[in-house]
């Protein structure tokens, strides 16, 4: 493969946060090599060939235009591009299953099996085909009998090559990162797959391993960094309660080389598409084994996350007299960490869940997200055991959320400001300002601690950070 009579050709299934810009990279770098992005999703694909592309990543329009039309193209005719490519990456989501076996932990793989049925289906001669979803331990085993169920007597490698891309620094995660990781059987077929990335990351980064060493790897990891999240933010409710900054401790410890100071800002609770689903993942494969000791020390993890969230909530409510009914809070902030478009499992959206039910108006300010996503997100966690949202939901959504299209607008009239998502904007902002629009006593809860305490609490505000009891109450 890749030779002159026969060179590469990759496809990738599903065209999302990770299909995208991986795919887009690898076109960037090698001009050579054919990439055809396939999805279903027709409305998707319209916006990657489209000037606004469906995500948001600082950088990743240069690359996309760079490449396409060149050796790069996004296509719904999955069929074709599975028959035109000799590497198949399968890039679909597995989000967590809501309802059946394993229901609220384990991942739904109805989508990948899918993609596999299919490549099984419409493939021939040999092919290698790429596990990039993250998926629970011994997948691929799976993928490799459905693959070879395939009546067209083809053939097929399996790999695993999990992505470790934070979404907000795709781009640069892409070009340079700590490590690309491939598992797999055949050693040709890892070799092929090492070439490509060897384009532009050294070789010593590209590490290799048995398949199943890879798929845990990729759980790991990410149960590793919210495991640090989820540290810190434990000690932030105990530095509220005595008077010590968390940021000051996060300092202090971060700086012991064996510590290190990544992934230890506390926060209103980490969200995002990977770090509770592959926790839970995790929980469901240690209690499959019977680990019941190991599953429930990572189950924490997940609960520490969601206590974070609510204790966020409780504090404004609490703070602002035990009452936010009919109040306005501004919401600063709707994604689940900045400089992206995504909110799955943002914070933001439990936080004003919890305010909605206590009565409050809600004006929300996202520079990336849109009016739509918002009220689905809203919608969508309000959803009962048999996923209907009942009609008082439906219309507290309706009357009590409105969008302001800048923070100034949003914190106009409010009673206090809630921020969500550490956008740059948001420091930069013209406080005195917002000040002077807000009802009194105007109140900031910084769930990123982004803002300066002591210079808003010099304009008049009363500022409640995360992990720092207030010391400048007027
Ligand atoms: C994560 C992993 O970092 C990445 O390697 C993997 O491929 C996918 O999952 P992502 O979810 O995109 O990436 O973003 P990340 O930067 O890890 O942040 C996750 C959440 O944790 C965000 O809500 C973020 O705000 C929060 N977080 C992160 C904190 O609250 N404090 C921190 O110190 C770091
Ligand atoms: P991720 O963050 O893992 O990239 P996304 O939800 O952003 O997840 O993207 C996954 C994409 O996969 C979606 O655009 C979805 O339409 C697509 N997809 C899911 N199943 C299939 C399938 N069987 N064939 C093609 N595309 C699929």
């Amino acid at each position: 493969m890749n030779s002159p009579a026969n060179p590469l050709r990759i496809c990738c299934i599903g065209a999302g946060y990770v299909g995208g810009p991986t795919m887009a990279m690898i076109a960037k770098q090698c001009p050579d090599i054919q990439v055809t992005v396939v999805d279903l999703n027709q409305s998707r694909i319209d916006q990657w060939n489209s000037d606004v592309l469906p995500i948001y990543e600082p950088g990743l329009k240069e690359v996309v235009e760079e490449a396409r039309g060149r050796n790069l193209s996004f296509s719904t005719d999955v069929e074709g591009g599975i028959r035109g490519a000799n590497m198949i990456f399968i890039s679909v989501n597995t989000p967590t299953k809501t309802h059946g076996l394993g229901a609220g932990r384990a991942a739904n793989l109805e989508f990948v099996e899918k993609c596999a049925r299919r490549i099984a289906e419409c493939s021939q001669g040999h092919k290698i085909v790429v596990e990039k979803s993250t998926l629970p331990v011994r997948t691929a085993e799976a993928g490799k009998r459905i693959l070879r169920s395939s009546s067209s007597g083809a053939t097929f490698d399996v790999l695993s090559n999990p992505e470790f891309l934070a979404e907000g620094t795709a781009v640069s995660d892409l070009l340079a990162p700590d490590r690309v990781l491939i598992g797999g059987e055949s050693s040709e077929a890892i070799e092929q797959l090492a070439q490509v990335y060897e384009r532009w990351i050294p070789r010593q980064k590209i590490l290799t391993t048995n398949l199943w060493s890879s798929e845990l790897s990729k759980l790991t990891a990410n149960a590793f960094l919210a495991q640090r999240v989820s540290s810190i933010n434990a000690i932030s409710a105990l530095c509220e309660a005595t008077g010590a900054d968390v940021d000051e401790v996060a300092k202090a410890i971060g700086s012991d080389s064996r510590i290190g100071p990544k992934f230890l800002k506390a926060s209103v609770g980490f969200g995002g598409s990977c770090f509770q689903k592959d926790i839970l993942n995790l929980v469901y494969l240690c209690q499959h084994f019977g680990l019941s000791e190991v599953a429930m020390y990572w189950e924490q993890v997940v609960k520490m996350n969601d206590y974070q969230k609510q204790r966020f909530s409780t504090r404004i409510i609490r703070t602002m007299f035990h009452t936010v009914s009919d109040k306005q809070i501004a919401i600063w902030g709707f994604a689940f960490k900045k400089d992206t478009n995504d909110t799955r499992e943002s914070a933001a959206i439990y936080v004003c869940r919890d305010l909605l039910e206590e009565g409050a108006r809600l004006v929300v300010y996202d520079p990336r997200v849109s009016e739509k996503q918002i009220r689905h997100d809203l919608e969508d966690v309000f959803k009962d055991s048999s996923l209907e949202v009942s009609q008082r939901h439906k219309r507290l959504i309706e009357t009590n959320v409105s969008i302001a299209s800048d923070a100034y607008q949003a914190s106009e009239h409010a009673h206090a400001i809630a921020v969500m998502t550490e956008w740059d904007e948001f420091k930069k902002l013209d406080m005195k300002r917002v000040y002077e629009n807000m009802y009194r006593p105007a109140f900031v809860f910084d769930g990123r601690n982004i803002l300066d305490e002591a210079v808003l609490a010099k304009i008049g505000f009363e500022v409640h950070g995360i992990g720092r009891s207030n010391k400048f109450t007027n």
